[in-house]
């Protein structure tokens, strides 16, 4: 049983003794966890000291090749390593990868004219992730991913967590993040299905870095994975359907 968690950069810095404490249940209940975080502030953080711009269109981070190198600075070097040494001193076994290294996730360019080194997921090596799950040990990745042509690219991490889903067919994919959930018109939503989440994106209701996460959990739902949430470090936020629940 594949459990996918995204943790987002926002909350990465914020993570709290229960949420650790959640974890380690789910993992000793058998779940094989693999977490994919982002990193957002500390991107935005290592641009401005670059005095490089921050450029977001739709969620997705406009990245030129200088861009890039602040984003892996402080996805791989900064986010990876510190929630790798947390969940080590949570007593969670944790491996830390970057996506762009022993060919993790291999992509081509997302829409190279539009957003630079932006990749679209090609394929995710899952071997390299199901031999570290069975010895025990939870893979956290960092979402950079790399071409056939040898070239490294940033990936939203949304939509890296909802490709290593895939992929490994997982049963469960969290997103977790900086709200409680999603909300439509200031209204905590307990849960919504495919076609909500499409008309809440057409509506406005749904905009920004909420926008590839929806695209991510519209993608798992489509492929049948079970379990699908965007929420707090509470995990129990909105949850996803790819139906309209029976009454
Ligand atoms: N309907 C909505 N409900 C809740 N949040 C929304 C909604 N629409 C847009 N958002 C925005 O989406 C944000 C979460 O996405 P964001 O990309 O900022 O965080 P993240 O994905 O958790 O972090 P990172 O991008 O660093 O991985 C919220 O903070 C909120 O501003
Ligand atoms: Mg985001």
């Amino acid at each position: 049983m594949f459990s996918i968690i995204k943790i987002g950069g926002s909350t990465l810095e914020n993570l709290q003794p229960a949420f650790f404490k959640t974890l380690k249940n789910k993992i000793q209940n058998g779940e094989k966890v693999v977490i994919v975080h982002g990193g957002g502030p500390e991107i935005n953080k290592k641009l401005k000291e670059a005095g490089l711009p921050i450029q977001i269109k739709d969620g997705i981070r406009i990245t030129s090749k200088n861009a890039l190198s602040c984003v892996k600075k402080a996805l791989k070097d900064i986010a990876n390593s510190n929630l790798v040494e947390r969940l080590n001193q949570e007593g969670i076994k944790a491996v830390g990868l970057c996506g762009s290294e022993h060919m993790l996730i291999q992509c081509d360019y997302l829409n190279e004219e539009k957003y630079g080194y932006v990749g679209k997921v090609k394929n995710v090596n899952t071997a390299i992730l199901e031999k570290l799950l069975e010895s025990g040990k939870v893979p956290v990745i960092a979402s950079l991913g790399i071409t056939d042509k040898g070239e490294e690219v940033n990936i939203n991490a949304d939509t890296a967590a909802g490709e290593t889903a895939s992929a490994l067919l997982a049963t469960s994919v969290c997103f977790v993040t900086d709200t409680s959930g999603i909300q439509i018109e200031g209204q905590e939503m307990d849960h919504l299905s495919v076609t909500e989440l499409k008309q809440s994106i057409h509506d406005g209701h749904i905009y920004g870095g909420m926008i590839p996460k929806v695209e991510a959990v519209i993608k798992c739902l489509e492929l049948n994975i079970e379990e699908v949430l965007i929420t707090d470090q509470s995990l129990s936020g909105t949850r996803c359907y790819k139906e309209v629940l029976a009454l």
